[in-house]
């Protein structure tokens, strides 16, 4: 496995791969890998013939007030997973040369970008969409692998992929990987204290109430919404920032489910926000 810093060389790899017929599936990632980016890297690995992770902790899609500095590091730990993996390059460029001085284009979302975490997070999903096609054009993947956990992400993503037409790409949205309890794998949970961590059980609980009362055919999102927040108010570390019933296309809330819903939330932890989401569909 090779540890690539340089952008040129891990463009020039890339057209050699190419040029040679290869297929190259890439993983995005921020780092501090866990089973939930395993999981995408198993999945990379079984269907290319060569597998890139970035690990890039990305400056432009914090808030200022958010946690760019404290955010989780470990390349060492992360290189011993990714060999582990089958990973053939890490790519880990310096910010300097992401985003030199004079860095001026950014591709930003429009509509997307307003709803759910975008509310919160503005100016996030422009940094995920420049980051993001920065490394799609550096890398050169046939594949590009991306977790449901970030539904939103996910969603943005493809339509960034279908509006700017990036032909010859596929993206590949696996399902979200959680702890034995429920509760959603992110690098984030470390910042969660103990008592924080036995709570943090309820976003998941309050996502099964919804998939619960829907499956015994309650499709009124009011209905839904207010028994998840009935389930989150068993948490009293809790402080919900949105929790919404949207559809699956422009995330724009629904009245009554017909077809597809994603029933999305974000929650405070003190200053940890978590995120999950499930996605109900009628039979
Ligand atoms: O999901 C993430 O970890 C990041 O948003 C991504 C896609 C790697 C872009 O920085």
């Amino acid at each position: 496995m090779k540890i690539i810093s340089s952008i040129a060389e891990m463009s020039a790899l890339a057209e050699a791969w190419r040029s040679q017929g290869w297929r190259i599936g890439l993983v995005p990632t921020m780092g501090y890998l866990h089973q939930g980016h395993l999981s995408l890297v198993a999945e990379a690995r079984a269907g290319n013939d060569y597998v890139v992770v970035s690990i890039f902790v990305n400056p432009t899609q914090f808030g200022p007030n958010e946690d760019f500095l404290r955010y989780p590091r470990d390349l060492d730990k992360d290189s011993d997973l990714c060999r582990e993996a089958g990973v053939d390059v890490i790519f880990t460029p310096p910010a300097a040369e992401m985003y030199p001085e004079d860095f001026d284009i950014y591709v930003a979302p429009d509509e997307l970008a307003g709803q759910l975490c975008g509310r919160s997070r503005p100016g996030h999903f422009r940094g995920v969409c420049t980051v993001v096609l920065k490394f799609f054009h550096i890398v050169r993947p046939h594949n590009a692998y991306f977790g449901q956990k970030d539904a939103q992400q996910c969603i943005i993503l493809e339509r960034m992929v279908k509006d700017l037409n990036l032909m010859d790409l596929t993206l590949h949205r696996l399902p979200t990987i959680r702890e034995a309890d429920g509760l959603a794998l992110s690098s984030r949970n470390v910042y969660l204290s103990p008592a924080e961590r036995q709570q943090a059980v309820v976003l998941r609980q309050a996502l099964l109430t919804a998939e619960r009362l829907f499956a015994a055919g309650e499709h009124d999102s009011a209905a839904l919404l207010e028994a998840m927040r009935q389930e989150l108010t068993k948490a009293d570390l809790a402080r919900v920032d949105y929790l919404e019933i949207v559809d699956t296309a422009r995330l724009q809330p629904l009245q009554q489910i017909s077809g597809e819903a994603l029933v999305a939330l974000a929650v405070y932890f003190g200053k940890t926000r978590l995120i999950d989401n499930t996605l109900l569909r009628e039979k």
